[in-house]
């Protein structure tokens, strides 16, 4: 991100002490990337002006971007039209790039995968709220997967947007505990489908980018809380495993949402030099208030169960980046730094 004088006396001009802090970070910082989930219309979306002052270079949309629940595509397409006017939301689409993918509440159906009827319906207005233009090859695909690489001055960006839902194939109900899902038998089924694995491999195998960021919708690393996860699909997961080692992808990321709780996992699988984080940010508009813990191994830090959107922050000189959980106000409520070689 470029600094200006102008953009830095602002930042000085206009904040409390936690902001500038922030401010003084992200100023320095390469490329911002700001992200989030789990939005409605219906409620008020308090955290747009916050996201506008971490002055992201992009900002990515990680899944249930409004709560439809319907296959009544009429239904969709205002509720998307709704989100369009929020001004804050409007502001930051005139202002930088806009990308991401969806999750079931968009999608339309609750934790709707393969079987769900109206998906390519669904798909097109996904895409007119992404403002994706008519002639493009993503409207002709199948599901929502798409990637996009930032060239900026001292390096290089690739955001790997997954979908998680076109091709996902029934979960398995939980009826002896009282968890909603349990995995799947091992090798049944699958979440991202085989043509999205075989473009997924091609992109992490042929990336020669600084920083390999994956969007997933719903949580990699975090496995034991009986919600949806790839945890419920475990070869999935390993494969996912074996891909990031072959295919010596630098930087690789996940981001991830769904949850209504922000957290920090992170994991070294054998052969990687750097550990590989799994950043869940959710609950734009609505958290899990009545949050009162729930198991992760990969946990780092604590969970927030209050609204917020994440923060990364990409140094290449010293190959860092920095991860914030920022809160109403632009507090920054948990912070992560990683270093990647
Ligand atoms: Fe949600």
């Amino acid at each position: 991100m470029k600094i200006s004088l102008i953009s830095l006396l602002f930042t000085c001009l206009s904040c409390t002490t936690t902001k500038t802090a922030l401010g003084d970070a992200i100023e320095t910082a390469d490329f911002v990337l700001a992200f989030g989930s789990c939005n409605r219309t219906d409620l008020p979306n308090l955290l747009w002006d916050d996201i506008l002052k971490t002055k992201p270079d992009v900002w990515v949309w990680g899944g249930d971007n409004i709560y439809a629940d319907t296959d009544d595509m009429q239904v969709l397409s205002e509720m998307y039209s709704k989100q369009k006017q929020v001004e804050g939301y409007a502001k930051l689409v005139e202002t930088i790039d806009i990308i991401g993918t969806w999750d079931d509440h968009d999608y339309g159906l609750n934790d709707g995968g393969v079987e769900y009827m109206a998906k390519d319906e669904s798909q097109q207005e996904f895409l007119n709220f992404m403002n994706v233009s008519l002639d493009s090859p993503l409207r002709k695909q199948e599901g929502v997967y798409m990637s996009k690489e930032y060239v900026v001055k001292d390096g290089t960006i690739h955001v790997i947007v997954l979908d998680t839902r076109y091709f996902r194939t029934p979960l398995t109900p939980d009826t002896e505990t009282n968890m909603r899902i349990k995995p799947n038998d091992y090798g049944v089924g699958t979440v991202l489908g085989e043509i999205q694995w075989l473009w997924l491999e091609n992109e992490l195998s042929n990336s020669e980018a600084d920083f390999n960021v994956i969007v997933s919708s719903i949580q990699y690393l975090s496995n034991e809380h009986g919600f949806e996860t790839w945890g419920n699909f475990p070869h999935e997961v390993n494969r996912l495993e074996r891909l990031i080692v072959k295919s010596k992808a630098k930087g690789v990321i996940i981001l991830s949402g769904d949850r209504h709780i922000s957290e920090f996992s992170r994991t070294k699988f054998k052969g990687m030099n750097y550990p590989l984080i799994d950043f869940t940010s959710s609950g734009l508009t609505h958290a899990y208030k009545g949050f009162s813990g729930e198991p992760n191994p990969y946990r780092v830090g604590e969970v927030i169960s209050m609204e917020s959107f994440g923060v990364l922050e990409f140094d290449f000189s010293a190959k860092k980046v920095d991860f914030e959980i920022i809160g109403d106000n632009g507090v920054v409520l948990e912070k992560l730094e990683q270093v990647f070689e």
